[in-house]
Order: structure tokens, then sequence, then C-alpha cells
């Protein structure tokens, strides 16, 4: 169940709601974030993936020939560094083919700007879709960061997958980035005076990697 405005899809499931709870719970310890965090990114990139288009094949099964399908497009995930590469196994579970290029993108801690540190991106981008993976969507400004990198090598089918985004986030990137869809498990009432998402979940990237 998703419910979609203007290239905004909330993954409104009962599942998504349930591990969201246990994200935001501040009693959740390292382990139990990394496997819900996990899960979250399986139930994100069944939706990020819905519009792509496969082509048809011929497949033999034991007894008959018949049609199957295969994805039409090379498929590349983008973490943001840190917090994006806890999206990034749940993903790869489910399409371990795909190719992984990397953003390493700090955001200042004193005025929330985003800081780029770090980039390595495939040749692929301009013919592939490319998903950019943050599990948290506060200012936009990373995120926006992300995708003028990539667009500037060439990315055309961009996608950006975040567990948590608020109001503000939102609409930062579609200002920017109107041609991006954006998929996200809820939108948080907004931001604190530092800039943190409320009620959201404290910060994603300490909590994953237990920092
Ligand atoms: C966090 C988060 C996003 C960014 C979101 O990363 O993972 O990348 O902040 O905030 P914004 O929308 O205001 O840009 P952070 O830079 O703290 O680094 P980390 O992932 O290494 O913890
Ligand atoms: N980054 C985080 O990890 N959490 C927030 O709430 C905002 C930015």
């Amino acid at each position: 169940m998703s419910s979609e405005r203007s290239g905004l899809t909330v993954l409104d499931h009962p599942l998504v709601r349930v591990e969201l709870s246990v994200l935001r719970d501040v009693s959740t310890g390292t382990d139990g974030f990394r496997s819900s965090l996990n899960r979250l990114a399986e139930l994100l990139f069944m939706e990020a993936t819905r519009h792509f288009e496969t082509v048809p094949v011929r497949v033999k099964t034991p007894l008959v020939e018949t049609t199957g399908a295969v994805l039409a497009r090379k498929v590349v995930l983008v973490p943001i560094l840190r917090a994006g590469l806890g999206l990034l196994d749940g993903m790869l579970d489910l399409l371990p083919g795909a190719v992984v290029a990397h953003l390493g993108i700090a955001r200042n801690e004193e005025t929330a700007c985003p800081e780029p540190y770090y980039a390595k991106l495939p040749a692929c981008l301009p013919e592939a879709e490319v998903i950019v993976l943050d599990p948290m969507l506060a200012t936009g400004g990373s995120a926006c960061e992300a995708l003028k990198q990539l667009k500037a090598v060439g990315a055309k089918r961009l996608t950006m997958v975040t567990v948590l985004s608020c109001p503000q986030g939102v609409a930062a990137v579609q200002e920017a980035h109107p041609d991006v869809k954006i998929i996200t498990g809820v939108v948080d009432e907004g931001l604190n005076e530092k800039n943190y998402i409320v009620p959201g979940l404290g910060d994603a990237g300490d909590r994953y990697f237990g920092t």
C-alpha cells in the first residue's frame, strides 16, 4: 500500500510502521537497529523498483518453453556514506547483481550543510536505473548534493529511497530535482533547532554503526 503525490511515495504498510517503531525506540540496540533497517530496505526496494521496465525472454521449464522477464536496464545503488550503507544489504539480497556506487557526504554539525568527501561512480550511470540510499532526509542538503553529482556525470533515471523524511527535506529535493522519485517510509513532523528530524530516530549513522 502506498500513497503517492507529485513524485513522492509514502510506503504506508503495517510492516513498515512496525519496523519504524523499532528504529525510533531509544532502547533498540545496534543489532536490533541493523536488522530492522535491513527489513525496511527490502520493503522500500520493492516499491522503488515497481516502475522498472522488463524485457521478455524465452525460458525453458522442465515441461515447455514460456515467456519470462529480465530487467531492461542495469541498476546502480548509491548509498550516501555512512548511514546509506545500512540500506544496502537488504537491497542486494533482492538484487545481487546490482552495481554499487559510493558517495561520501558529511552533514556539517554546526551548519547542516553537506560536505562531499568521496565519490566512486561507474561509467554506466547514464543508461542505468539509479537508486540513491539514505535512511534520513532532513534538510535535504545531502540528498540534493548527491543528486547533483550524479546528474553531472549523466545519470537520468533517479530514485531516492529514504526511511524517514520530513516536509522540509521533501520540498528541497522536489524543488531542486523535480524529476526524481522519492520513496519514503514516513514523512515526520519536521526539524528541531539542530536540524534533526522529529519525532525521528536520532543519528542514523551512529545508531547503525554503534558509534
Ligand atoms: C545524515 C544522514 C543524511 C544526512 C541527512 O548523515 O545519513 O546523509 O545526515 O541530513 P540532511 O538532509 O540535513 O542533509 P551524516 O552527514 O550525519 O553522516 P553519517 O551518515 O556519517 O552519520
Ligand atoms: N541525520 C540523522 O541521522 N538524523 C536526523 O534526524 C537528521 C540528520
